[in-house]
């Protein structure tokens, strides 16, 4: 069957770069964007840093517009699909009919009890991150605290410092990221906060927000109360897929929509889940999993595309790269650990607090993280999954 209606739900990173990705590849047919953000399509790194910092006007941020891909947009949120129909409903009541339908639709960030309140901020789309900049101008040299030491929390911290604000971090593991990273290499990756003078409190969480109808301080569950002009929470986000229910898609635990490698949801491959929101089968893992990060969902758009207008689709497999921008710094992550893994550390020179971990597994480098060291970077990507990779980075780290 030929191709002439693709309808992309969520028009953040992933869904643009199907529409772009179409064009590109000559295809003629309709593109239909779907997205209730009326601000998107735009990308989402700056806003924890550049655009909250003030050095970059929103703008920077754009990934283009609906009209330069000659796509149609809607902005509405999706309500409903009929996957035996090819039909997809939106709450503004239109129901669009596709040939092939990509759920790009992202995920949306969990809340602590007694939220919304006045001060205390999700940091989401561009709308929270105007919202924080402008509470964050309020407070002046005030005190912000941050819950939740992810890739949010760090990178708010981060900002925040550089605009002076007394700051704490408020994190519920032993270390933050130490589920991703393991615990003495996350305890050393946190000695950054201090480093820059932000304080970190670990294995606590929140009781409770003080203060209505603006917020004043976070009760802890050990029981200390932290005085905040300001909070924001950063504690993780899930699949955007409450408008599934009853449409046969299938979803794991998480809410997670599970496709194929080649990213596809139904045997047809008539629709396919990309991003934030799509948990894929990787092929050498042999497992589904779902990648909150940037680069996962631009592979998974090329995919998609592929898949779409052929010649053939691909499988997709991610080769996981994550970086962080922190205090002036990056932080990288090139593949990804696993538990069993044995872990060495090499310290490099400088300004900065400056190190790489080599991930062994066996003789191979299974994943490497590098802090503020962008050649270690470079020697990491030779090395990774060769046969005798694990030595040959450390070795080429020493000499760096
Ligand atoms: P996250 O999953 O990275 O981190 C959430 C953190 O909050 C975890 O460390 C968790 O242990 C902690 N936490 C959860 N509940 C808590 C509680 N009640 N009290 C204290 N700590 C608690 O999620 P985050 O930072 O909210 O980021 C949202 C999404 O945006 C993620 O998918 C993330 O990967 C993505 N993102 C990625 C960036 C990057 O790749 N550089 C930058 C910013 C966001």
């Amino acid at each position: 069957m030929s191709v002439r209606r693709v309808v992309i739900v969520g028009a953040s990173v992933g869904g643009s770069r199907v529409a772009s990705g179409l064009r590109q590849a000559g295809y003629t047919g309709s593109i239909t964007l779907v997205d209730p953000d009326p601000d998107a399509p735009y990308d989402r790194p700056p806003l924890s840093k550049q655009i909250l910092a003030g050095d970059w006007a929103p703008d920077r941020a754009s990934l283009g517009s609906a009209g330069q891909w000659r796509a149609e947009r809607h902005t509405a949120a999706a309500a409903a699909l009929n996957p035996a129909s090819r039909v997809l409903r939106l709450d503004t009541g239109d129901e669009l009919e596709y040939d092939r339908l990509v759920l790009a639709c992202g995920a949306s960030p969990r809340t602590l009890p007694g939220m919304p309140r006045r001060g205390v901020h999700l940091l989401r789309t561009l709308a929270d991150c105007h919202a924080l900049r402008a509470d964050l101008d309020r407070i002046g040299s005030g005190r912000l605290v941050v819950v939740g030491g992810g890739f949010i929390g760090a990178e708010v911290a981060s900002t925040a410092r550089s605009r002076g604000i007394g700051t704490t971090v408020v994190e519920a593991l032993p270390a933050p990221l130490s589920g991703l990273l393991g615990e003495e290499v996350a305890a050393e990756l946190a000695l950054l906060h201090e480093d820059n003078g932000v304080r970190l409190l670990c294995g606590v969480s929140v009781a409770g927000l003080v203060g209505d109808p603006v917020v004043t301080g976070v009760a802890l569950t050990d029981g200390r109360t932290l005085d905040a002009d300001a909070v924001v929470v950063g504690i993780g986000v899930g699949p955007n897929t409450d408008w599934l229910a009853g449409s046969g898609v299938a979803l794991d635990d998480d809410g997670g929509v599970l496709c194929d490698e080649y990213c596809a949801v139904d045997a047809d491959h008539t629709v396919y889940a990309i991003g934030d929101v799509a948990r894929c089968r990787d092929p050498l893992l042999r497992r589904h999993l779902r990648v909150e990060h940037w680069t996962n969902a631009v592979e998974q758009a090329d995919a998609v595309v592929r898949g779409i207008v052929g010649p053939a689709p691909v499988a997709h497999r991610h080769a996981f790269f994550v970086w962080s921008d922190q205090y002036g710094g990056k932080i990288t992550l090139l593949g990804r650990p696993d538990p069993g893994d044995d872990v060495t550390v090499v310290r490099g020179a400088g300004p900065l607090r400056r190190f790489a971990v080599a991930y062994r597994r066996g003789a191979r480098l299974g994943a490497a993280l590098t802090v503020n060291w962008p050649k270690a970077l470079v020697a990491a990507r030779r090395s990774l999954d060769a046969p005798s990779g694990a030595d040959d980075v450390v070795a080429a780290w020493k000499n760096l």
